[in-house]
């Protein structure tokens, strides 16, 4: 069955101030949605939420999983029923190999031991389809990599994991063109291959050019102010926000 996760009119604090503001939305596994909306409407915070972040406390609303919720679960546990997140600032961690760090999330998640050669084959892969050198896979993770690897990176542990509904936070910020589309297109690959759900979340539109979003969320001030399709894209490129504040 299609997991379906599901934010239900969410009030949200980060440091004692309202970010979250009675915010609705429903994704399921399959469904490509975006999130736009300027900076500081609590995008990022509504990331944090649905994982459990310590920063963030939930004053009233729910978190739902196929109806259940999951506001009482671990961020790990929230990790195992299939969700994921790509960091918006990705953290360097000194002294986690990248290629263990992927190992020990596969084999948290399936609840045993993977085939090394076989993850190594498909770490290769998607490595060469990213564009990410051979060089970087072997570092600690993120340690010195650029900003545009360690986007890279993120899509790499998406890859691997194969979640059922992956929520990324700005996985075009920092990128160059050309890098852009080549994770947009791994993106596109991986949702398809995986049958994932996908949240993009990013304030340019220059990404969905090369993705198609059934649903296109506008956020401002916590909430979602606007819905619709992927024509809304070009009328937000338009005439910006302000219309929506
Ligand atoms: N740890 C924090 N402590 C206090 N305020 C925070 C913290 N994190 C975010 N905020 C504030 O919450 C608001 C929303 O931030 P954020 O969710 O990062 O927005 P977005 O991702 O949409 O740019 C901003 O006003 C920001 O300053
Ligand atoms: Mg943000």
């Amino acid at each position: 069955m299609n997991m379906l996760l599901e934010i239900r009119d969410l009030h949200a604090e980060i440091d004692g101030k309202e970010v979250i503001n009675g915010l609705n939305l429903k994704i399921k596994q399959g469904e490509l949605h975006v999130i736009m909306g300027p900076n500081g409407s609590g995008k990022t915070t509504l990331a944090k939420a649905i994982f459990g972040h310590p920063a963030v406390t939930i004053k009233s609303g729910d978190i739902l999983v196929d109806n259940k919720s999951i506001l009482d679960l671990s961020t790990d546990q929230r990790a195992a029923l299939g969700l994921f997140l790509g960091f918006q600032h990705p953290v360097e961690i000194e002294g986690v190999g990248f290629i263990n760090f992927l190992r020990a999330s596969k084999e948290s998640l399936n609840k045993g031991t993977v085939d090394m050669k076989n993850m190594m084959v498909e770490i290769k892969k998607n490595a060469e389809d990213l564009k990410i050198g051979e060089g970087i896979i072997g570092r600690p993770l993120n340690k010195g990599f650029s900003g545009g690897e360690k986007k890279k990176a993120e899509i790499l542990q998406m890859a691997i994991q194969k979640p059922k509904i992956a929520i990324l936070d700005e996985p075009d910020s920092g990128l160059d063109i050309d890098a852009i589309r080549v994770v947009a297109t791994n993106i596109n690959r991986i949702v398809k291959e995986s049958n994932s759900g996908l949240l993009v979340i990013t304030h340019y539109s220059r990404i969905l050019e090369y993705m198609k979003p059934e649903f296109v969320h506008v956020m401002v001030k916590g909430k979602i102010v606007e819905e619709g399709n992927s024509d809304m894209v070009k009328k937000l490129e338009e005439k910006g926000y302000v219309n929506f504040e």
